[in-house]
């Protein structure tokens, strides 16, 4: 790889999805040339990691700010609140996933259990570039992230699926649920929700992804809704075979980045006896663009 400082190595976890890098301390201001091996290196992994490191919240924060504005956490609507609001949440741009309860209040959101493959704010009009997770308390056993290539998995669909969903948006809906389909009503107003291109252009390599998760894409626009079903019912599996997928197993003071419109990732189940705490921050995105 061109210009790659000394003792940085890149290590390929899987074929199409994920690698770890070897000889970064997160810790410490990194220069411009380490910052931009790690960009080449995320262009083409999607997802990496970085083992080992002792990260405070600002440095982790510091990190994450070389790859773009820092995203916010996103308000949800007042009656949902208490799902999302965690005790310990201190700094609008992070969040604890986690189950971990204090006093009987939860720290941190979404922490419990299986979660299916999602997209980091999907259903948001500008969906996050960039997650960025830290592990800081995990069980003995479960909780791993698994993670699907999605420009890997566009490519491999077939020409008559690809030619179907061409200029077709989908809806996308935030229920706050882990492991269940949004139900389909007519008014959505109280659930976060957008419309995206089911096929967008991804903003860095000008490639095509198909953005669309099982969580919370549930139509597909402009055709009937016996055909939208039969189509994402189609995509899920296509894209969550595992050829396309890297499935990574915490350990402490890990950090995995990944690329959230190039991917979709999903959890495994772990025991709810345990406590699982991960620090997540972004990178703040844009309105998606329709794959040409
Ligand atoms: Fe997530």
């Amino acid at each position: 790889m061109m210009d790659t400082p000394a003792g940085l190595a890149i290590k390929p976890l899987s074929p199409l999805c994920g690698a770890e890098i070897v000889g970064v301390d997160l810790s410490q201001e990194l220069p411009q040339q380490t910052i931009g091996a790690i960009q080449r290196a995320w262009n083409q992994y999607v997802v990496l990691i970085f083992r080992g490191q002792e990260l405070s919240e600002e440095a982790q924060l510091r990190f994450a700010s070389y790859f773009g504005e820092l995203g916010k956490r996103k308000k949800p609507p007042d009656e949902l609140k208490k799902r999302v609001t965690g005790t310990e949440q201190f700094t609008p741009e992070v969040m604890l996933v986690s189950n971990k309860r204090v006093d009987g209040e939860p720290v941190g959101a979404f922490g419990d259990g299986e979660m299916w493959f999602h997209i980091d704010s999907g259903y948001a009009e500008s969906p996050y570039a960039y997650t960025f997770l830290y592990g800081v308390e995990l069980p003995s056993w479960g909780g791993n992230t698994r993670f699907a290539n999605t420009v890997a998995a566009y490519e491999e669909l077939p020409q008559k699926v690809k030619d179907k969903l061409k200029g077709k948006k989908a809806l996308h809906i935030h229920e706050y649920e882990r492991r269940q389909r949004v139900p389909l009503r007519d008014d959505i107003s109280g659930s976060p929700h957008w419309f995206h291109p089911v096929l967008i252009e991804h903003p860095k390599s000008g490639r095509t992804a198909l953005f669309v998760d099982r969580l919370m894409t549930r139509r597909i626009e402009g055709v009937s809704l016996e055909e939208s079903e039969e189509l994402l019912a189609f995509l899920y599996d296509h894209v969550e075979q595992e050829r396309f997928v890297f499935e990574h197993e915490w350990s402490l003071g890990d950090v995995v980045m990944w690329d959230n419109l190039a991917t979709i990732h999903g959890r495994t189940y772990f025991p709810e006896t345990e406590t699982r705490l991960l620090r997540r921050c972004t990178v703040e995105g844009s309105p998606l663009k329709m794959a040409g």
